[in-house]
């Protein structure tokens, strides 16, 4: 598709995205939630190829939450087959474009088959360099904060860790999202202002995009409005507008070219 007004100078690092109203999307057409699922996987398809197009490096998405544990059984069975049907098919593709997976999340629940799956395409495409494509599976932002404390306070008692030296680098390399950089873009989709327990610590200066659009209509269109409602952004950081605009005529080259 045309890329019309995306600057790809100024791309988002890191997109994170909430994919939300399989459910409803299903309803509106009187199919079943799994059918909403269904759909859903094929935008998640569109919208990794569409990442790698582009030059995204890091796309996180929030595939299954510690509270969706707590859906009907057949719907939890059906999103983990969903997965592993996923990861069984798509990784020939990551090989050859070069894509990354990585998982965060408790993954000690997933179902043995799940987990396996998982961790041959993690192992798989661990050398791969392009794009690194983060799925968030049975995890939620408070649990990566719970498990971060823990491990600090073991290696703590242990003397491997001294309380005092903590600073937020030490809590960032404790969090699942260790190595992965903060989401620069925060997608949500069917219109709920919600951050839903996904990443809590690594959003702190994500630019949020929500859009009414359902996650099984969210395809490579919706994504481009959400780049580009991305880059009208001016991203402040707590500084002031003059504090911007001085840093950047500071950084003019002779040549009057931003360095
Ligand atoms: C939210 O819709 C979506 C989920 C809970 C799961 C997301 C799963 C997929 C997109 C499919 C498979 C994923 C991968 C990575 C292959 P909802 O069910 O909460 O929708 P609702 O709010 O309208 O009920």
């Amino acid at each position: 598709m045309e890329l019309d007004g995306l600057d790809k100078t100024r791309l988002p690092q890191h997109v994170a995205i909430i994919m939300d109203g399989n459910g409803r999307w299903a309803k509106a057409r009187g199919k079943s939630r799994v059918e909403g699922h269904r759909r859903g996987k094929t935008s998640v398809r569109v919208i990794v190829e569409m990442s790698r197009r582009i030059g995204i490096r890091f796309l996180s998405l929030y595939a299954f939450s510690t509270e969706n544990w707590f859906r009907p059984d057949d719907e939890v069975d059906a999103l983990m087959t969903l997965l592993e049907h996923y990861l069984a098919a798509e990784q020939a593709k990551m090989m050859r474009y070069g894509i990354r997976l990585l998982a965060v999340g408790d993954r000690s629940r997933l179902p043995a088959s799940v987990r396996s799956a998982l961790e041959k395409v993690i192992e798989l495409t661990r050398d791969n360099q392009r794009m690194t494509v983060v799925l968030a599976l049975s995890y939620s932002g408070r649990d990566d904060v719970v498990r971060m404390v823990k491990s600090l306070a073991h290696a703590a008692r242990a003397g491997k860790c001294d309380p005092d030296s903590i600073d937020e680098r030490i809590i960032a390399e404790h969090l699942d999202t260790a190595g992965i950089p903060d989401p620069d873009l925060l997608i949500r989709t069917s219109g709920e202002m919600r951050i839903s327990n996904f990443f809590l610590w690594q959003i702190a200066y994500s630019e949020m995009y929500v859009t009414s659009c359902l996650w099984p209509d969210f395809r490579e269109k919706e994504y481009l409005q959400a780049l580009l409602e991305y880059q009208r952004r001016r991203r402040r950081f707590g500084r002031t507008d003059e504090q911007l605009d001085e840093a950047v005529e500071s950084s003019l080259d002779a040549g009057g070219r931003q360095s």
